[in-house]
């Protein structure tokens, strides 16, 4: 039932979180999809903060046309109990504040879990986009997350079948999930041309030696099992430094890595090499790097997928992935962090050119539209 208010229609509230880097590009086209039903629903967006420096979060709000922020919570960095609990403090007057008719949460980052449990603990219906994922490695931080978020969500919207067989496999009833397709893939196909250039990137960072097409290797790393851990942080930069001398390497560096590369003290060992390290780069610099890459090296599921959209071979130095259509149909190999095994994996790119994938089914830039037409099919 729409509110009505004297003769008028008024839109209800969805409340809409979004907390680390990852979450931007998903929520972007969702938010612009909701434009298509303004006299139905009014999108109210919160911040929790968990990202907070400029290169994790303005870059992103600007190139992807996200709308500021309505509630900013600011709860920045900390322990994974720390920043959750910090999560759910700021988040719980929100609702009390708005009460909306839903929350929206997406991905898999500890705000993903914070609000989705804020919102059922007051009996308000929670939607989880990109719901089902399972690397079924528990050590995860993200696993945690995206179990507990499924467990407590009313509406799960999937990116790829496999997440659908989790869930069912979970107990969750299948009328509650939704084969939507892969928000990620809508953003990317909707700022695929405006994907910065390579000679734009070179000079904006002033790289040591200019960027062309399929001449350098992308890395990336971030997670606490990859950078962490001393020895295996020192493991894969010895690993990339040797690959470095086949292939330069660009490797824009996460916040946290950065830490521990310093702690390490790895960073002249890196800057002596064919390596550049740069700082997080904007979603349109990351575009304009991956298409323009021979190979992807990294640990992150988001550019798993889009490397297999983009038709990039990737290299992910993980030993599991959540998300498995990147490898049964797209460019993604799992290696995991033993050298012997990445080199081997790099090495067949150099040789063959590397794997060449299919693009997943619902991968097609219309997936946000798959999902407002099913909230508003369930809740008007
Ligand atoms: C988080 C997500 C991860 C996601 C990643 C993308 C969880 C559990 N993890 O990991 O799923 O893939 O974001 O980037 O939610 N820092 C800054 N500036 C910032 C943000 C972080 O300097 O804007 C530093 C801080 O030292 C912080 C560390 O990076 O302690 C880690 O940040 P945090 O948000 O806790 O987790 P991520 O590793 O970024």
């Amino acid at each position: 039932m729409t509110i009505t208010h004297g003769d008028e229609f008024m839109p209800k509230p969805l409340v809409c979180v979004v907390g680390a880097r990852p979450n931007f590009m998903k929520i972007a086209p969702i938010f612009r999809q909701f434009n298509s039903v303004k006299h139905l629903i009014s999108p109210y967006l919160v911040h929790t903060g968990q990202h907070y420096d400029q290169s994790m979060k303005d870059t992103f709000f600007q190139q992807l046309g996200i709308p500021e922020p309505d509630r900013d919570l600011g709860v920045g960095s900390g322990t994974h109990a720390v920043q959750t609990a910090n999560v759910m403090l700021g988040f719980e007057p929100v609702l009390d504040d708005i009460k909306p008719f839903a929350v929206l949460v997406v991905g898999d980052v500890n705000s993903t879990i914070a609000c989705g449990l804020v919102a059922v603990k007051k009996q308000i219906p929670l939607i989880h986009v990109e719901a089902g994922l399972r690397s079924y490695d528990k050590t995860m931080p993200e696993e945690i997350n995206r179990i507990l978020t499924d467990q407590i969500s009313d509406l799960l919207f999937t990116t790829e079948r496999s997440a659908v067989h989790n869930l069912k496999q979970e107990g969750i009833q299948e009328e509650r999930i939704c084969f939507a397709g892969n928000v990620m893939i809508d953003s990317l196909l909707a700022n695929c041309q405006k994907a910065e250039s390579l000679a734009a990137i070179s000079e904006k960072y002033q790289l040591r030696f200019g960027l062309e097409e399929r001449t350098f290797a992308l890395l990336t790393l971030h997670r606490p099992s990859n950078v962490d851990d001393i020895d295996t942080l020192q493991r894969l930069i010895y690993t990339v430094i040797r690959i470095s001398e086949d292939l330069p390497v660009i490797f824009p560096v996460h916040p946290r890595t950065q830490q521990k590369i310093v702690q390490a003290g790895l960073n002249n060992l890196l800057e002596n090499a064919k390596v550049l390290l740069l700082p997080p780069v904007g979603y349109l610099e990351m575009l304009g790097l991956l298409r323009g890459a021979k190979v992807v090296l990294t640990d992150s599921g988001g550019l798993q997928e889009e490397s297999t959209a983009l038709g990039v071979p990737c290299i992910t130095l993980r030993e599991n992935t959540e998300r498995p259509v990147t490898v049964d149909e797209g460019t993604n190999t799992v290696v995991g962090t033993d050298p012997e095994k990445i080199l081997t994996s790099f090495m067949d790119v150099m040789v063959t050119g590397g794997k060449s994938g299919r693009i997943p089914e619902y991968w097609d830039g219309q997936a946000a539209q798959r999902i407002v037409d099913e909230i508003v099919r369930r809740y008007f």
